[in-house]
């Protein structure tokens, strides 16, 4: 079957992304082969979760051992309530139990819970371990394994603990995504979308093209994977020009401004995170057309492709005053102003922290009461 590779170029650490349909068995040799030149030792540490672990640890362990690893296996409970301190406590024992040394690597497999913690356990252990990415969400997939960002909740707050670590690898079977809870694929579809409209009008249109996009069952291997191919080559790209988020990176956050906001209100409950950013890429279209930077047309686009791909396109708290402090509390807040990334095409956007308070309350409003 075809492949892909991504490179993500960075000064210190460049890597790549492989995307390899039915490739669980070849990640042995790539983990070799992508390390090249770098002492991996012999030790691993595999890290995952129950559910995951079933479907897919028996290949992937298989695989490491093929190529002459020991494989260790630690298993964290689902959900993102166990992405604490604890967790990468019990991380760290077995790590120790299993002798983990400074050449050891750490393999996550699992969505961006597993992903987030395996990697902020391996660059602490030791002060910073080798450290694989197999990604097994959507939303891991296209986002949370590429960047090194990794970190755990603290709980007032999410991925307040955290570090930057960048994988040796990150190693994608697109096909695994046929078993990923069809709520958690659409919330990857938001990320997904997010891309097209930051920065590729031509991805934008391929999935306007396509007949449905809200199950994974109901698109075409090919396009499953180009669409998996082509959001990792769009983090990638932004990551590898700004890979501590001075500047550019900025960008990732469209939709993500309301979005946040959203998500904390509801108590990351009502909306899961894809569904937040979804109605927040919403807002911030209606908003760029409330100020001119784009058109009608271009907004009511995004919209479909948005219902499309089976996210929502309004909100589900009435709160809107309340969203609005929320906004203000944000952890992206510059001097009392708020940063929102504005769409000026299906394919560019611009930062902006000029945005009349009157339109942003009258789009909130707008958003809601079209649920009521
Ligand atoms: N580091 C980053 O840059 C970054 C970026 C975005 C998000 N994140 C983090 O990622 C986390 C969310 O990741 P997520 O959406 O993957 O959630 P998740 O890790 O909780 O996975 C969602 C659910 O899907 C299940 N699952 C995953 N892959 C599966 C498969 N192939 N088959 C069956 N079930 C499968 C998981 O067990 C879990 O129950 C959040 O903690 C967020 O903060 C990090
Ligand atoms: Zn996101």
């Amino acid at each position: 079957m075809r492949q892909s590779v991504i490179s993500v170029a960075l000064p210190d650490q460049s890597y790549n992304i492989a995307i390899v349909p039915n490739g669980f068995d070849q990640l042995g040799n790539w983990v070799i082969v992508q390390a090249e030149g770098v002492n991996l030792g012999r030790q691993i540490l595999l890290v995952s979760n129950p559910a995951i672990f079933k479907l897919y640890g028996d290949r992937v362990v298989a695989s490491l051992t093929k190529v002459g690893f020991i494989v260790a296996v630690h298993l964290i409970p689902a959900g993102e309530q166990h992405k604490t301190l604890a967790s990468v406590q019990k991380i760290y024992d077995s790590a120790l139990k299993h002798r983990l040394e400074r050449s050891s690597t750490m393999v996550a497999l699992g969505g961006g819970v597993v992903g987030d913690m395996t990697g902020f356990a391996a660059s602490t252990w030791l002060r910073g371990i080798n450290f694989v990415q197999v990604p097994t969400s959507l939303l891991a997939m296209v986002d949370a394994s590429i960047g090194g960002k990794t970190g755990v909740n603290h709980p007032k707050g999410k991925n307040l603990i955290g570090a930057f670590h960048q994988p040796r690898l990150v190693f994608i079977d697109p096909l695994v995504l046929q078993t990923l809870p069809r709520r958690e694929f659409r919330a990857g579809m938001a990320e997904v979308i997010k891309y097209g409209v930051i920065g590729s009008p031509g991805f934008f249109e391929q999935m306007e093209a396509a007949e449905k996009l809200s199950d994974v069952q109901s698109i075409a291997p090919e396009l499953l994977e180009s669409i998996v191919v082509q959001s990792c080559q769009a983090k990638a790209d932004v990551v590898s020009q700004d890979e501590k988020e001075a500047g550019l990176r900025a960008i990732l956050n469209y939709g993500h401004t309301i979005g946040h906001a959203v998500e904390s209100l509801g108590n990351y409950q009502d909306l899961n995170h894809g569904e937040a950013v979804a109605v927040g890429m919403v807002a911030a279209g209606r908003i760029a057309a409330g100020m001119g930077l784009w058109d009608q047309e271009n907004c009511d686009r995004q919209e479909a492709l948005i219902t499309k791909a089976g996210l929502p396109v309004t909100l589900p708290v009435v709160d809107h005053g309340g969203i609005v402090t929320a906004l203000l509390s944000d952890k992206k807040v510059k001097a009392g102003k708020v940063r929102f990334v504005l769409p000026t095409a299906i394919g560019a956007v611009v930062i902006r922290d000029d945005v009349p308070e009157n339109l942003l309350r009258s789009v909130l409003a707008e958003l809601g009461e079209s649920l009521e």
